[in-house]
């Protein structure tokens, strides 16, 4: 079975980390999200995937430069301009005349593809769409259906209390090719505004299965802190970090990694390669990548550190994430969802909530 990932997005909502580092490129748990995904579908039956791409081709390219990941071979359909999620499965989709997994890149899931294809081949329909239920679904699609699984409506983010039902629109599709010949060619089209709900005009076409799956968007900061949290959790399977060595109940290395005899790792805590780790620091539900660098006397809770972040003395991160490289300074406190972005500073002794720090001339 072929899929199309839809990877063509700025992602504005975790800038700055997106300036450098596409959203489907950054890691989670130390592994790259793509290529879990891509992992997820080789699980799944799919064989070849067409990642559908503009923004930031080359990042893709330099970190998957063979043509197999986990075992599914890889093709990259770039996009002259944004094309939308509608356009741009249909410009990845070019030359594919047969049933296709359409997906979204930058959603964590444990969902049964087979299940919704088996769904979708006993409707004959012709397209089917994941559904997922959040508890509040004012900031998404919701997609209300009869008790067969036919859509009856897309409601695009009702207000709240407003919405119809709790499900939404999951970012998972199962297309034949007749979805494809829907889509004008080379505009800049929205599969879930328009192809879509245009296909309620006949009955019959458009079903959506329901599913309690682990289910999670992770394009904000506090969202993507989250799928953290649940991968350290052991909610996407277990052991959640494959590979890595507990080196207490939750508390998980990966390779050599530098801790001193006076620190306070609580779990869950993710350590990567070559981190270090000094006297009197205190890392608590967090998750740091390789050979990053937390001072003496330095706290880390509930956050993200990706490659080569470093927190100078007496520093405290809270809640937030630091990109590849960048610097705390001494007694800084960053907090509330802050992100800091490749390679910036953070001056000794600012205090900062909920801020966005970046280098001047973001690479954009
Ligand atoms: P935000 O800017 O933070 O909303 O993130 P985003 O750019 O990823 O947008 P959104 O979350 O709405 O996108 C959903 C999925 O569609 C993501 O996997 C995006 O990578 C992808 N996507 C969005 N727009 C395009 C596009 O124009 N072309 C392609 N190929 N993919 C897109």
């Amino acid at each position: 079975m072929k899929a199309v990932v839809l990877v063509g997005g700025e992602g504005t909502r975790l800038r700055p980390l997106t300036f450098t580092t596409p959203k489907p490129l950054l890691p989670i748990a130390n592994r790259t999200f793509l290529e879990r995904q891509l992992e997820w579908l080789g699980a799944h039956g799919v064989d070849e995937v067409v990642l559908s791409l503009g923004y930031l081709p080359d990042a893709f390219r330099d970190r998957f430069p063979g043509d197999q990941v986990a075992g599914v071979r890889l093709r990259y359909a770039v996009e002259p301009e944004p094309l939308g999620t509608a356009g741009g499965i249909r410009f990845a989709a070019e030359g594919i005349d047969e049933r296709l997994v359409v997906c979204n890149g930058d959603v964590l899931t444990d969902l049964d593809l087979g299940a919704l294809v088996r769904f979708h081949e006993e409707r004959r329909a012709e397209a089917t769409i994941a559904l997922t239920r959040v508890e509040d679904p004012s900031a998404f699609g919701v997609v209300p259906t009869r008790p067969t699984g036919e859509v009856i409506a897309f409601v695009e983010k009702p207000p709240p209390g407003k919405a119809p039902t709790d499900w939404i629109n999951a970012g998972t599709y199962v297309l034949e090719p007749s979805v494809l010949s829907r889509i004008p060619a080379r505009l800049n089209v929205s599969i879930e505004r328009d192809t879509f709900p245009r296909m309620l005009d006949r009955p019959g076409r458009l079903y959506a299965l329901r599913s309690d799956a682990y289910w999670l968007d992770i394009g904000t900061p506090e969202k993507y802190l989250q799928a953290h949290a649940d991968v350290l959790a052991g909610r996407l399977g277990r052991p959640p970090v494959p590979g890595a060595s507990e080196r207490c109940p939750g508390v998980w290395e990966q390779g050599e990694v530098d801790v001193d005899a006076g620190a306070r790792l609580e779990p869950p805590v993710l350590v990567g390669a070559a981190s270090r780790i000094g006297p009197g620091a205190r890392i608590v539900g967090s998750v740091l990548g390789a050979g990053c660098v937390v001072g003496p006397g330095a706290r880390v809770r509930r956050s993200v550190l990706l490659d080569g972040a470093r927190l100078e003395p007496e520093s405290e991160v809270i809640d937030s994430v630091l990109g590849a490289g960048a610097l705390i300074g001494a007694e800084a406190i960053v907090a509330d969802h802050s992100v800091v972005g490749a390679d910036a500073t953070v001056e000794p002794g600012t205090r900062m909530s909920g801020a966005r720090v970046h280098l001047p001339a973001p690479p954009h």
